[in-house]
Parts: structure tokens; C-alpha cells; sequence
């Protein structure tokens, strides 16, 4: 059975002192039931260390990501972070390829393969995004395009790396725009990046790998999208910016894990 993953996008929100209090926030809200799902914050660079400070303190179960990150250890690359750099100041897993970087940093499946692979290496979990435009959908090429992205960016890794990959299928409409994909929708998709994991891996090892669901998940639509046999939980950006909401999603998948 693969445990529920909800793990949360802060993107370009946050202060230090705002992303304390959030932080803070949840961990007041955190129970045992949070126990039955793995929960991640995947906060900006400059808020890792403080809100490590703060998980840290209130010993929780509540882990920590960033959003992205250079593939080589260290040089000279202005402007960017290393692996080492985030792992050493808490975090566990690490946002690679989102949408919002492939459009308007440049990142190409070349680099994202790059940095999975030194995520996987340096034993960082790594949540590698991948999801199509409204013209691929609207073309009816959704599942060639996701299923290709989900080739390129896994290319050279063993079957035993990918106990430290989930993929999130985030459909680029259906971000940040309040136009969820119904359930079905995201389920074909979800279901085809399973399969293509299976066929380029083996079989057991994609029954392991969770698959997330993101675009605008919210609490009217999380429990249907939930239930689906190929989603394994949610990629969270809006909704996870308010402690109330992010909570909210938190506990229906503690619910789902239970049926
Ligand atoms: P929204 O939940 O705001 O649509 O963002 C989804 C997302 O891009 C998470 O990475």
C-alpha cells in the first residue's frame, strides 16, 4: 500500500517571519492522525533553515523540501543552491521541473534529468513535475507528451532509485486557475505515468512510486481525486498558503488512508 503524499508548493510566497508563523501554524494543528500521511513543505530557499527550526522544535513528522536546485555540488553558478547546501539545512525532498520553471527559467528535460539524478545520488527524495499545456490537451496528446516527460527525466536511473521518485502530474490549465481536472481526467493520466514506469522499470517497483495529483486541489475536490487508484495524494500551492486549508487536505487523506 502506498501511503499518502500531500505535500505543499509555497512557490515565491513567504517571508522568513510569515513562513514561521505558517510553519508554526500547522504544527499546532499536527496530530496522530497526520501520522497515517507523509506531509511536505516545499518552501523558498531563504525560508528552509527557519522552518526547519521550527519542525525541528515541535518534533514533528512534518518534512521539508525545496523547490529547486542545482545539479553540481558546488561553483561557480550565481544565484543558485546546492544539493548539499539544502539538504544540510533539513530538507528531504526537492520540487524538480515544475511547470513554472520549465517556462519561464528554461529548464528542459535534459536538466531535469540532471538534477533527478543528483537528487537520487545525494539520497534527497525528488518530486519531479511533469503535465501538459491546454493546446496538448485539446490535440489529444496528453498521455504521449506526460508519458515522454516522465521518460526523459527518469533516463539512467535504476529500478532501486526510484524508491526516492514521485511524480506529480500537474496539468499546466489547471494551475493556480481554479479549473481542477475532474478525477477521471487526472486519473487516465496518472494511471498512463504508472504504466510507462512499469514498461521502463519493472512492475513492482512503479506499484511503490506515488503519484500526485496538483492544480488546483482544494477541499471541495480533494476526496474525489483522492480516491482514485492512481493518485497517491497532491501537489498543493494555494491552498497549502493558509494553515486551515492545508490541514483540511491533510486530514482527507488521513480519511482516504483509512477506506
Ligand atoms: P495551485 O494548487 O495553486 O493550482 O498550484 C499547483 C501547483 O503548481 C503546485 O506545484
Amino acid at each position: 500500500m502506498r501511503k499518502y503524499l500531500m505535500a505543499g508548493n509555497w512557490k515565491m510566497n513567504k517571508t522568513i517571519p510569515e513562513a514561521v508563523a505558517l510553519s508554526q501554524q500547522l504544527c499546532n494543528y499536527y496530530n496522530r492522525d497526520w501520522d497515517k500521511v507523509d506531509v511536505v513543505l516545499c518552501v523558498p530557499a531563504i525560508d528552509i533553515k527557519a522552518v526547519h527550526t521550527v519542525l525541528d522544535f515541535d518534533k514533528t513528522d512534518i518534512e521539508l523540501g525545496a523547490q529547486n536546485v542545482h545539479q553540481e555540488p558546488s561553483g561557480a553558478y550565481t544565484g543558485e543552491i546546492s544539493i548539499p547546501m539544502i539538504k544540510e539545512a533539513g530538507c528531504t525532498y526537492c520540487i524538480v521541473g515544475h511547470s513554472e520553471r520549465r517556462e519561464y527559467f528554461a529548464e528542459t528535460d535534459e536538466t531535469v534529468n540532471l538534477k533527478v539524478k543528483a537528487l537520487v545520488i545525494n539520497d534527497v527524495n525528488a518530486i519531479v513535475c511533469v503535465g501538459e499545456s491546454l493546446n496538448i490537451r485539446d490535440n489529444d496528446r496528453h498521455l504521449e507528451f506526460v508519458t515522454a516527460q516522465v521518460r526523459a527525466a527518469l533516463a539512467g536511473l535504476d529500478a532501486d532509485d526510484l524508491s526516492k521518485i514521485v511524480i506529480a502530474y500537474e496539468p499546466i490549465w489547471a494551475i493556480g486557475t481554479g479549473r481542477t481536472a475532474t478525477p477521471e481526467q487526472a486519473e487516465e493520466v496518472c494511471a498512463a505515468i504508472r504504466a510507462t514506469l512499469a514498461d521502463a522499470f519493472n512492475a513492482d517497483a512503479a506499484c511503490g512510486v506515488r503519484v500526485l495529483y496538483g492544480g488546483s486541489m482544494n477541499v471541495g475536490n480533494v476526496e474525489s481525486l483522492l480516491s482514485m487508484p492512481n493518485i497517491d495524494g497532491g501537489l498543493i500551492g494555494g491552498a497549502s498558503l493558509d494553515a486551515n486549508s492545508f490541514k483540511q487536505l491533510i486530514e482527507a487523506a488521513a480519511h482516504a488512508s483509512e477506506e
